[in-house]
């Protein structure tokens, strides 16, 4: 891994053993990028891969110099309204109203390790070695303001993490309008975009389309990441596939409004734009302050999908994730949604939490209902301490009982919201978003705090850091079930607004660090009506998210696919829920819903007293069978088969770092009659070794055969005998 700087050439080339990117200084002091992608072999200079010829309707930098237009020109942090007329990376208003800079290059510093970003989740090392940061300093004689671009270039894999700072080091006031995280412009558009889209109960479901000619992006202004975009994006060439091709991803570490986009432009160049959407953001900039972006990881990849998926994992599992139980194996849960919603009392909790124990399971999570007037989604949130009537020896009662079992004790909270019908909203009225003059529109009856504001956030931090003190708690459920709308601060001047929505979230990610540095022990599952706010932001506080609500085995599998695009499993909450199933009646075998949730951090959620004595021996056999492979699951390496966006098949496979051993599992939607053959080609497996297969002696077969010829899917084999929703697994073993 290096950063070389090269002071005739001016240009600097980050690489390492998979990747390089060559920045270039301009003639006119601005940085142009030369190139990003597989590593080159390094030179003095890569200055021929500048292009710059004379073409009508340009606009030139320089008099009587037709080489230098920056509308063809690939570059590092551009802005709009020079000679560059695409979409810019940032806009900075001045006080005489023009939104024209001129950023160049002042000095850099190349430095081991990477910094922390204040206030903000970033990826990090644990050694300096670990990676390598370049921070160029760019300077606006005009305005007298700086910028500095960061890029970090791990040692391990082909990843660069971006990131911008601005500081106003004038005396006169500049408004941000617009600052994005990273710009990167590919010098053609041979590209399909990849994006991750849904809805509640349907997120992150792969979508693909050709690029063109314009602009094509994705974005959330909900306030949160949201279900309906993912912040990620990735190009790859049309013949990509999942285990060969390139692919660039781009993946956002943020949980709030945001904006991924490609512009094709006429000369056929891509420019990649990832930062927070400017839309509703406007950030004063006064004399002497500064604004930090948050930071985007880039990816490249030479080994299609799944290489660029692993890359995230690893990154992300090992290097975003933090605390205690970053790389402890996760307790298996039961959670009492589904069983009960919010009528439950004591005894009815008890009673769940002694089979569960009796069956395996470790850790018992009680979710939304247990607090203040909560017994329906009209009341109550905003109260942090228990309800008497239900439980009446309050959260330390029950979680003391739950021990006494044998189990660890999880709690629901929702931090950020609140009912009107609460102490909280009774008392502090103006304590939520909303526009004045303007009604606040209700989402499930509830509404946002407004978390841009310090003694709201200190307020929740004492209701819940009092409750998680007061009893043994080892698991936090962090919900939060409604987007933002009206978004306005009572507090803040009119100057200020524009900066509600980031200081929101930098509000969630400060309750978030008080609470993960008070309470280390307890492992943080976060969630939004499901998977509302899957992101990398959320994965830096809370190593697993609720992958969605939707429970049924056959659209988890659509769901947990799309999210192994940038997420590991370690991060997936994933349960075996009751049938019919709640979102959408349908009837899968027991079976096929844990060979499914296996695939995640595993749980049920569903009243275990109403299974047979037949089901409740196969949930018995099922904890066990994840207790011994979890290790695996969590931290083997992860392959996407066969695509349930493409067939009715879905297949993948987890293999260890070591190769000894992997779990395979295969998905049949609907059944068929009188079909044709069926395989599952394995990968990632080593040739040479010689796997058992479902610990039966008898068969055996060379990660070889198993890779190129694959195994032979035998109806007997599948759950039931086949049928509908049926399913199997593989486990080998190095024999
Ligand atoms: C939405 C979550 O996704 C569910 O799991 C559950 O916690 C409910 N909220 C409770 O209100």
């Amino acid at each position: 891994m290096s950063i070389q700087y090269n002071e005739v050439s001016r240009e600097f080339h980050l690489y390492n053993d998979s990747i390089s990117y060559v920045i270039k200084i301009l003639r006119n002091g601005q940085l142009g990028n030369l190139y990003y992608g597989q590593k080159l072999r390094h030179r003095e200079s890569f200055g021929h891969l500048l292009q710059g010829e004379l073409r009508s309707l340009a606009a030139y930098v320089f008099e009587n110099d037709y080489e230098l237009s920056l509308q063809h020109t690939k570059q590092e942090y551009p802005s709009y309204g020079t000679t560059d007329f695409r979409y810019p990376a940032f806009e900075i208003k001045q006080e005489n109203g023009s939104r024209i800079t001129q950023f160049e290059y002042l000095s850099h510093t190349i430095f081991p390790g990477k910094k922390k970003l204040a206030g903000l989740p970033a990826t990090y090392v644990e050694e300096p070695e670990e990676a390598e940061t370049l921070e160029i300093r760019l300077y606006d004689a005009l305005i007298d303001a700086e910028l500095i671009l960061s890029y970090t270039i791990f040692r391990e894999g082909p990843i660069l993490t971006r990131q911008a700072r601005f500081i106003n080091c004038g005396a006169k006031n500049l408004v941000l309008t617009r600052a994005l995280s990273l710009c990167v412009d590919l010098p053609d558009d041979d590209f399909e975009m990849v994006n991750l889209a849904g809805a509640w109960s349907r997120e992150r479901h792969v979508v693909t389309g050709r690029l063109k000619q314009g602009v094509q992006g994705i974005y959330s202004l909900r306030g949160a990441s949201s279900a309906e975009h993912n912040p990620f994006l990735a190009l790859k060439r049309p013949t990509t596939g999942e285990n060969s091709g390139e692919a660039y991803g781009f993946s956002f570490v943020y949980s709030g409004n945001f904006l991924a986009q490609a512009e094709v432009d006429t000369h056929h160049s891509t420019r990649l734009l990832m930062g927070i959407h400017p839309d509703g953001f406007e950030w004063p900039l006064g004399p002497g302050s500064d604004f930090q972006t948050p930071e985007a990881v880039m990816v490249y990849s030479d080994s299609g999908l799944n290489g660029m998926s692993q890359t995230y994992h690893r990154l992300y599992r090992t290097r975003l994730a933090r605390g205690r139980w970053r790389d402890q194996v996760r307790p298996i849960l039961i959670n009492n949604w589904e069983a009960t919603s919010f009528h439950f009392d004591e005894a009815k909790i008890l009673g769940i939490a002694r089979t569960a124990k009796e069956l395996g399971i470790e850790l018992f999570v009680l979710d939304d209902g247990w607090f203040g007037a909560r017994n329906n989604d009209r009341a109550g949130l905003g109260d942090w301490s228990v309800n008497l009537e239900k439980l009446p020896n309050g959260i330390q009662g029950l979680a003391s009982k739950i021990e006494e079992i044998g189990m660890k004790f999880g709690l629901w909270f929702e931090p950020e919201m609140v009912n009107k019908d609460s102490d909280l909203y009774k008392a502090h009225p103006d304590w939520i978003i909303q526009t004045p003059g303007r009604a606040a529109s209700p989402s499930r009856n509830q509404y946002v705090l407004d978390f841009s504001r310090r003694e709201v956030v200190d307020e929740i931090y004492r209701q819940m850091s009092t409750v998680l003190r007061e009893a043994s708690i080892s698991y936090v459920k962090w919900d939060m079930n409604r987007y933002i709308t009206e978004c306005y601060s009572a507090t803040a001047p009119a100057s200020d607004q524009g900066m509600v929505f980031h200081k929101y979230i930098l509000g969630v990610y400060d309750l978030y660090d008080r609470l993960t540095a008070e309470f280390p022990d307890i492992l943080f599952e976060s969630c939004s009506s499901g998977g509302a706010r899957f992101d990398p932001g959320i994965l830096y506080y809370a190593p697993q998210t609720w992958t969605s609500d939707d429970t049924d085995a056959v659209e988890r599998l659509k769901i947990q696919y799309g999210t192994s695009f940038v997420y590991p499993l370690s991060s997936m909450g994933a349960h075996v829920s009751e049938v019919p199933n709640q979102q959408l009646g349908r009837v899968t075998p027991l079976e096929t819903r844990a060979n499914v949730a296996y695939f995640g951090a595993f749980g049920y959620e569903l009243d275990l007293n109403h299974l047979t004595d037949q089901e409740r021996e196969v949930v018995r056999r099922q904890i066990d069978f994840a207790k011994r492979h979890r290790e695996l699951i969590q931290k083997g390496t992860f392959y996407r088969l066969l695509s349930p966006f493409e067939g009715n098949a879905t297949g993948w496979i987890v293999v260890s770092e070591d190769k000894s051993e992997a779990l395979a599992g295969y998905y049949q939607v609907l059944n068929g009659v009188n079909e044709g053959w069926k395989r599952l080609k394995l990968a990632g497996l080593s040739e040479e070794i010689n796997y058992m297969m479902n610990d039966d002696p008898n068969r055996a077969h060379y990660g070889d055969e198993l890779m190129n010829a694959g195994i032979v899917i035998r109806k007997e084999e599948l759950c039931g005998g086949g049928g509908d929703f049926t399913s199997a697994l593989y486990y080998l073993k190095k024999v």
